[in-house]
């Protein structure tokens, strides 16, 4: 039975990734995490107690941690990052420590370990902002990274990159267009503003509301990272997104329809420093060579998503509260970042 190092596992799309492995393959899994405050052990509250699931609380830049871990492992699916925009044009320290050196780190402990797959999880932010009548970003686009978030990840793939041209180092880079689903952290756009619907709060729209994102259902990207993961050829890079480009403003109304809440809570602000206009993702190579494609309609998905924080407000309530970071304070006694 293989065993895999999963970081970042108790994020977003890590948890997504976590479940799956535990409760549709054979894996074992070990999640290092350092629970900041995007990470959450609630995500994986379900299959926390499986016999193949063990989690470690500690940084991806810890050499001598990550080197114990990867000695046993088979692959390492690399999620672990500082991933909102906003954050990184408030601070970009934070990025460049976990991003860039993080992921040298352990790049390093992995090689050293004779890891056999090391997948990379990247964005297709790496590849900078397209124009209206623009083709998709393909594998070959060159790097143009706009925000210090996107400078950050285009860092590190250009590492793993050079792990694989210096040393031979079996790695894999999927870069996939923006995510949404269960557990999104409540800072992103469609929590946010599902929740804020909720809550009669105003919806902060940037600019014109028109910039596009290709967005794909988390399940469709988590699907894919495991195509790659299994099948990829080492040394590639792997497009993955939704084929499902969109308007912001396009979103955050059918969020109110879904919901039943007046337009008149969208409130149009200040843009976004630097705001990229508009992403969309081509992934026929995906597609021909290891026939993943994303198989969640939009609508279905959405309605899936706003049902979900309908139906887990405390999950998101304690993480407005700042109560779960209280309870990691608890039990891990010490200060968290
Ligand atoms: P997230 O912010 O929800 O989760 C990140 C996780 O990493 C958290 O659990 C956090 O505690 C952990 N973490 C952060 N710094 C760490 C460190 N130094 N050591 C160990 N753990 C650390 O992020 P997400 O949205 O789930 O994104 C996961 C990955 O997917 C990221 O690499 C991101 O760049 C990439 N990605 C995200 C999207 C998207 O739409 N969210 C799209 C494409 C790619
Ligand atoms: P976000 O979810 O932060 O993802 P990313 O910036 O990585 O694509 O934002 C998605 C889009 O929504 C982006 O164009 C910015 C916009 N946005 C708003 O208009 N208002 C908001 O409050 C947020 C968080 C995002």
């Amino acid at each position: 039975m293989k065993t895999i190092l999963v970081t970042g596992g108790c994020g977003f799309i890590g948890s997504c990734f976590v479940r799956m492995l535990i409760r549709e393959t054979g894996y074992s899994v070990v999640n290092l995490d350092a629970l900041t405050y995007a990470g959450n052990l609630a995500n994986l509250d379900d299959i926390a107690g499986d016999r193949r699931y063990r989690f470690v609380r500690g940084r991806i830049e810890d050499a001598g941690l990550v080197a114990e871990l990867c000695r046993g492992v088979d692959a390492v699916v690399h999620f672990a990052a500082e991933s909102h925009v906003d954050r990184s044009i408030e601070d970009a320290s934070p990025f460049v420590t976990t991003n860039v050196l993080g992921t040298q780190v352990l790049l390093d402990a992995a090689r050293a370990a004779g890891v056999q797959r090391f997948v990379h999880v990247s964005t297709d932010e790496v590849y900078g902002s397209l124009g209206q009548g623009d083709p998709p970003f393909e594998e070959t686009t060159p790097l143009a990274p706009n925000s210090p978030y996107a400078a950050s990840k285009a860092g590190s793939d250009m590492l793993v990159r050079a792990a694989w041209k210096t040393y031979g180092m079996p790695v894999l880079i999927t870069r996939c267009s923006n995510n949404y689903g269960p557990y999104q952290f409540p800072e992103k756009l469609i929590p946010l503003m599902t929740i804020n619907a909720l809550e009669g709060r105003p919806l902060p729209v940037y600019g014109d509301g028109r910039n596009v994102r290709d967005w794909i259902f988390v399940d469709d990207h988590c699907r894919g990272i495991l195509a790659v993961l299994e099948k990829g050829r080492p040394g590639e890079v792997y497009n993955l997104g939704g084929e499902c480009e969109k308007e912001n403003i396009e979103i955050v109304r059918l969020i109110l329809e879904i919901l039943g809440k007046p337009e008149e809570l969208i409130q149009y602000v200040d843009d976004r420093p630097g705001h990229d206009r508009r992403y969309a993702m081509a992934i026929e190579k995906v597609k021909r060579e290891l026939g993943w494609s994303p198989a969640t309609d939009f609508r279905a998905g959405l309605e899936r998503t706003v049902q979900w924080y309908c139906d887990h407000r405390q999950w998101w309530e304690q993480i407005l509260s700042g109560e779960y970071m209280e309870f990691y304070r608890r039990q891990y006694g010490e200060r968290l970042q």
